[in-house]
């Protein structure tokens, strides 16, 4: 390895510290950075920057220390590409895009209220408003039923096709110019019966189409060239279905990626635009669904981590009049009650404590 190439980092909160870490290529036990007080304000979690190496010690696999120089900022990180109302990680949206532009089928997993379903809305928009169809994963109860349905008319039976293949068929009628041309989001994908996954095999592979045997006869479902497929899964329990289910093929076909939490620094004032509430109480917000977010990853519990939908009910509460505990209390920390939850409730209850983070109510 060159001592003078150029790399990249980024910083990642790991135990409450903020840690950098190669983008690609060996860790190092160690990274000094030179320059790190020069670009303090910029360093927070998700930061993104390119750097020179200046010195490395120890093996050129396993070094023990790089010293680094930051150059620039690669991509800043409270920047979300989708405009201010939606957070994604601009490097994710970066590799979406390059798919998207490179024809490939696309998964999307991530705790429950991340904004899977949402995203694909917006992808459709950023990319000039390109045909879209939405379809309900947990509505395709088997095989046929993504594609269409018989049903008897005048004594005979007839096939009707599904709004999915009435799209596909209407994009197949336009013009190609090369780029994207249409987006289907089978949402939830995941949920769909697990007899109805055979289609889409040869489907979302290179061949793009399969026979189905109707009462009218054969129909043939093909994917023009330029439609992408978004397949946003569900979570179930304390990790992603998907993950568990989707059968490892069809999971081959597909470019993975996992939405997080939106970083705190995008989040707080997100909350402040939304509800008008006062940084304090957005920070706090925040503050608590982090550590209830950390609590839910390690302990896995059953609901997942409070999603940005919870903390703007917190927010929205405190807009109206409560107090700041009580909205966290009400909104975030009593989301976990019920069935196997109700004891995730008492864990974060007695950490919020313990951080000082909740006061005891009596209850
Ligand atoms: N990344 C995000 N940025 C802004 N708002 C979000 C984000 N993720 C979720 N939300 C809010 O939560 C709501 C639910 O998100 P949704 O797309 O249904 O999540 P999912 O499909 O992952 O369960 C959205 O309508 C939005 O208001
Ligand atoms: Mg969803």
């Amino acid at each position: 390895m060159s001592v003078h190439k150029n790399r990249e980092i980024v910083f990642e909160t790991v135990e409450d510290e903020l840690t950098p870490r190669f983008v690609r290529g060996a860790q190092p036990r160690q990274i000094v950075i030179r320059n790190r007080a020069e670009f303090a304000d910029k360093i927070v979690d998700g930061a993104h920057f390119s750097v020179r190496v200046t010195n490395i010690e120890g093996s050129s696999r396993r070094p023990r220390r790089i010293t680094i120089d930051i150059v620039r900022e690669v991509i800043p990180v409270l920047e979300s590409p989708l405009g201010n109302a939606f957070w994604i990680d601009p490097i994710d949206f970066a590799l979406i895009r390059a798919h998207i532009a490179d024809g490939q089928h696309i998964w999307l997993v991530g705790p429950r209220g991340t904004g899977k379903t949402t995203l694909v809305a917006l992808l459709a928009k950023h990319f000039d408003d390109v045909p879209y169809v939405k379809v309900d994963g947990a509505a395709i109860i088997n095989a046929r039923s993504a594609f269409g349905s018989d049903s008897a008319r005048n004594a005979s039976s007839v096939f009707r096709k599904s709004e999915m293949v009435e799209f596909l068929e209407k994009i197949a009628g336009t013009e190609d110019n090369g780029g994207l041309r249409g987006i289907v989001h089978v949402d939830e994908f995941c949920r769909m019966n697990s007899s109805g996954e055979g289609p889409w095999h040869p489907l979302l592979d290179h061949t793009g189409a399969f026979d189905m045997q109707t009462s009218d006869g054969t129909l043939r479902v093909e994917v023009p060239r330029g439609v992408i497929f978004v397949l946003p899964d569900n979570e179930q329990g304390g990790g992603h279905v998907g993950v568990m289910t989707m059968d490892i093929a069809l999971q081959d076909r597909l470019a993975r990626f996992e939405l997080g939490y939106p970083k705190r620094e995008w989040e707080v004032p997100w909350l402040m635009r939304e509800t008008e509430i006062n940084e304090r109480d957005a920070d706090a917000i925040v503050e608590v669904a982090n550590q209830i977010r950390r609590l839910a990853t390690t302990q896995g519990f059953e609901k997942g981590g409070p999603s940005p939908r919870r903390t703007r009910m917190a927010a929205r509460l405190v807009m109206h009049g409560s107090s700041r505990e009580i909205a966290i209390e009400h909104a975030i920390v009593n989301f976990y009650s019920g069935g196997r939850s109700g004891s995730d409730r008492e864990m974060v209850r007695t950490h919020l404590q313990s951080k000082k983070l909740l006061q005891e109510v009596v209850r």
